[in-house]
């Protein structure tokens, strides 16, 4: 299949790339490069060993340049990753995340029914869950309550894509839900590039461990798990990126909606990841005991049976490939792409 592939400079996109590119698929990128550098593009071709990836430097807002892009290429698909993820920035400026996420959202799907390509796979989150109502999460747990605007533009757009698919039926919608994405393409030569103070576990664990940061504070020890740090589903950003290849052959046989937990099902805690990433990669990652942070939940992990059982998905790399990966790319890169 031909493949539009929005966001496809970052992070989650990037190492989609070469999945689409493996399992025979092609792809035209669309990115406005807000939080990407056309360096990690020149890497996937590198990697794949193509000349390089179809790319348009354009914001999915702007109707016009989408249009031309469409006007040029007839996509069977799109995997829509471009979007803000920023939680903290997302409580800061509403107004740029509703904006971006919907507005963006909004504009790309019209352009694409108005060229006959009616089939999606848009990047959702686990945060739709809130503090969810089980654990291990299915796709039948209720959506919750979010603690950020970030948080609702997922949810918001998991609906305003589902109202479309019940109107227009020719629609295929696939809802990822994503868990906690970590680790790097095992080349070392594409990974996670945050600008700023990371937000995330993993990128501070590895810029802890590379020097660039003093060290790493844990947000609470006092929650209701084992060890009293928060725990979540880490899921090697490989096998995330896989799953877009699956979820493409469920387009293929006309799902209508289909909704997936993407995770492994196993939920680790902070210290379960520092240590792991401590002991794989032989490093020390200084850490002190924090206040918990304001959103925070004490555990997140799901049941990943319906994406095996209807997508054919499952994890295959576990918490020492992530933690392996995730060091490699920060090793290799301390300072992230080049300009
Ligand atoms: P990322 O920031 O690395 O990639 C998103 C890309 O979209 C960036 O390259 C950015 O430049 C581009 N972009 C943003 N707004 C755009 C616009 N208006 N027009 C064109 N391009 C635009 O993020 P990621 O980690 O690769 O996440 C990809 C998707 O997955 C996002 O939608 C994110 O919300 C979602 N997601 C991420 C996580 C995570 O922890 N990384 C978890 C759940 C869901
Ligand atoms: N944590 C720390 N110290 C840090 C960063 C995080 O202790 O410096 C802890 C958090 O308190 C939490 C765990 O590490 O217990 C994971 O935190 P992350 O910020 O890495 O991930 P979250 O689960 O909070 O959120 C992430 C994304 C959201 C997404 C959600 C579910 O940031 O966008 O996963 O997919 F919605």
């Amino acid at each position: 299949m031909k493949i539009l592939v929005t966001g496809g400079a970052g992070f989650i996109g990037s190492h989609t790339l070469i999945e689409l590119y493996k399992a025979g698929h092609s792809a035209v990128v669309v990115d406005n490069l807000s939080n990407s550098k056309p360096e990690s593009l020149r890497r996937v071709a590198e990697i794949i060993g193509v000349p390089e990836i179809p790319f348009f430097k354009i914001d999915i807002r702007d109707r016009d340049d989408l249009e031309r892009v469409f006007a040029e290429h007839q996509f069977d698909a799109c995997i829509h990753f471009a979007g803000l993820k920023a939680v903290g920035e997302s409580v800061e400026k509403p107004w740029e995340y509703y904006e971006n996420n919907i507005g963006g959202t909004l504009v790309l799907v019209d352009v694409m029914r108005h060229h006959g390509c009616k089939n999606i796979i848009f990047s959702s989150s686990a945060t739709i869950y809130g503090d969810p109502a089980e654990i291990p999460i299915t796709e039948n747990c209720p959506k919750g309550q979010c603690t950020n605007p970030y948080g609702w533009t997922k949810s918001m757009l998991e609906q305003v894509l589902m109202d479309i698919q019940k109107a227009d039926p020719e629609w295929n919608v696939v809802l990822l839900r994503y868990f906690n994405p970590v680790g790097a393409h095992p080349s070392g030569r594409i990974g996670e590039n945050p600008n700023g103070i990371p937000n995330n576990l993993m990128p501070y664990i590895t810029q802890v461990a590379v020097g660039k940061r003093k060290e790493l504070g844990v947000f609470g020890n006092d929650y209701p798990t084992p060890d009293g740090t928060g725990v979540r589903d880490y899921i090697h950003v490989c096998d995330l990126a896989n799953a877009h290849v699956c979820a493409l052959q469920a387009i293929a046989r006309h799902c209508g909606i289909g909704i997936y937990n993407i995770g492994t099902g196993n939920g680790y805690s902070v210290l379960d990841m520092v240590n792991a990433f401590v002991k794989m990669n032989n490093v020390a990652v200084p850490y002190s005991i924090k206040p918990r942070r304001e959103g925070d939940i004490a555990t997140c992990y799901c049941n990943p049976a319906k994406a095996k059982a209807e997508l054919g998905w499952e994890a295959k790399f576990g918490i020492e490939e992530m933690v392996r990966d995730s060091w490699n790319w920060q090793r290799l890169n301390p300072d992230g792409y080049p300009d």
